[in-house]
């Protein structure tokens, strides 16, 4: 594997920079063979980075997107100093739709929207000022869950993951790998299952390499193993990210994290789900009214014996699914832990 990295710089990597007035982004989609960083100027390259899986994680879309606003604003203020407000909300409208299920994307759109007010002038330096205070907020955010998930573990714990929750899909640290990385660090874990998630193989490709270049012992398996495994082995919990909380603890997650918490609760495998704030989204009641996303049929389409048939049956590629609050035991924020989550703990922390 190229480009080893040292425990601390895994830690703290980062998906995404800032420099010299462009957006850099690690292009996920080859990791881990290769580190390949792509730069970009424009609102509408960066909408698009996001829909073709450059840049992933709910967190890491937000912050993604709240720097693809500053350059926006910078283009359109250089073109026309008096309407770069008006002149930016094609970009913004298309940065909006381009993934529908990580609330991060519109709640730092809107956080980036609300300071246009405050500015008079050149907009770049308050809008940059805004942006790395997005992403250094959410690196802070994942510090303070992972030690407070890690206070909920036992020492000799097993755990389970799924997706890639980690450095690479947050400002740095991670979510779930970062209550991860905070247990590790303690002494309480024996070692974490990946399930692969298919059909980007985040666990496989992302989970897998972070955890391997941190020092922590990782086993990978395919998704449909997972209930085998818990049913045959000594695990203590499932541990994810989520993509959006409703106000009443149900969560959208990478497809395969609602048949994982299924099995788990059967197992009594405890579920613990790690988001920041800014994943919580109190405008909707329930998981039901969240857009799922629908992704082309050709990602799983990749056997050649599958192709032979793509083009005469309906291809479903849900990204998402949806786990009800009954199946999830903890919700870890940096507000806080909310034990057996509903509609009346989800209010008195976040309404
Ligand atoms: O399709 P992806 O890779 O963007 O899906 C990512 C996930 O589902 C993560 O678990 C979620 O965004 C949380 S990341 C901290």
């Amino acid at each position: 594997m190229k480009n080893k990295k040292s425990n601390q710089q895994i830690e703290s990597f980062s998906a995404v920079k800032w420099d010299a007035g462009n957006l850099i982004l690690l292009d996920q989609r080859r990791l881990p063979n290769d580190v390949v960083y792509l730069r970009y100027d424009s609102i509408f390259d960066v909408a698009a980075a996001i829909k073709e899986m450059v840049v992933r994680g709910a967190p890491a879309i937000g912050i993604t997107a709240a720097y693809a606003v500053v350059l926006a604003a910078i283009s359109a203020y250089k073109d026309s100093p008096n309407s770069w407000r008006q002149n930016i909300e094609k970009g913004l409208q298309e940065l909006a739709a381009a993934r529908p299920t990580a609330v991060n994307l519109n709640w730092a759109i809107k956080k980036m929207r609300n300071e246009f007010h405050s500015i008079d002038g050149d907009p770049q330096e308050i809008l940059l000022k805004l942006a790395i205070k997005i992403h250094n907020d959410d690196i802070t955010a994942n510090h303070e869950m992972g030690r407070l998930g890690a206070e909920l573990i036992n020492p000799n714990s097993e755990v389970i993951t799924h997706c890639n929750a980690g450095a690479l899909a947050t400002g740095g640290y991670g979510t779930a790998l970062g209550v991860i990385r905070a247990a590790y660090k303690k002494g309480l874990l024996n070692k974490v299952y990946a399930s692969e998630t298919r059909p980007w193989f985040q666990g496989a490709r992302l989970t897998s390499w972070e955890l391997e270049q941190d020092g922590i012992p990782v086993s990978l398996l395919i998704d449909s193993a997972v209930s085998d495994l818990m049913r045959s082995e000594n695990i203590s919990w499932l541990i994810v990210g989520s993509d959006r909380i409703t106000a009443n603890g149900d969560v959208a997650n990478k497809i395969g994290t609602y048949s994982h918490a299924l099995s788990a609760n059967y197992h009594n495998i405890k579920v613990m789900v790690v988001a920041p704030a800014s994943t919580i989204d109190m405008t909707i009641k329930s998981g039901k009214k969240i857009p799922i996303e629908n992704r082309p049929s050709n990602e799983i389409m990749t056997f050649e014996t599958s192709k032979t048939v793509a083009n005469q049956i309906e291809i479903l590629n849900p990204a998402f699914d949806i786990t009800p609050s009954s199946l999830v035991d903890y919700i870890v924020t940096e507000k806080g832990i909310i034990h057996k989550p509903n509609a009346e703990k989800m209010h008195a922390i976040f309404g």
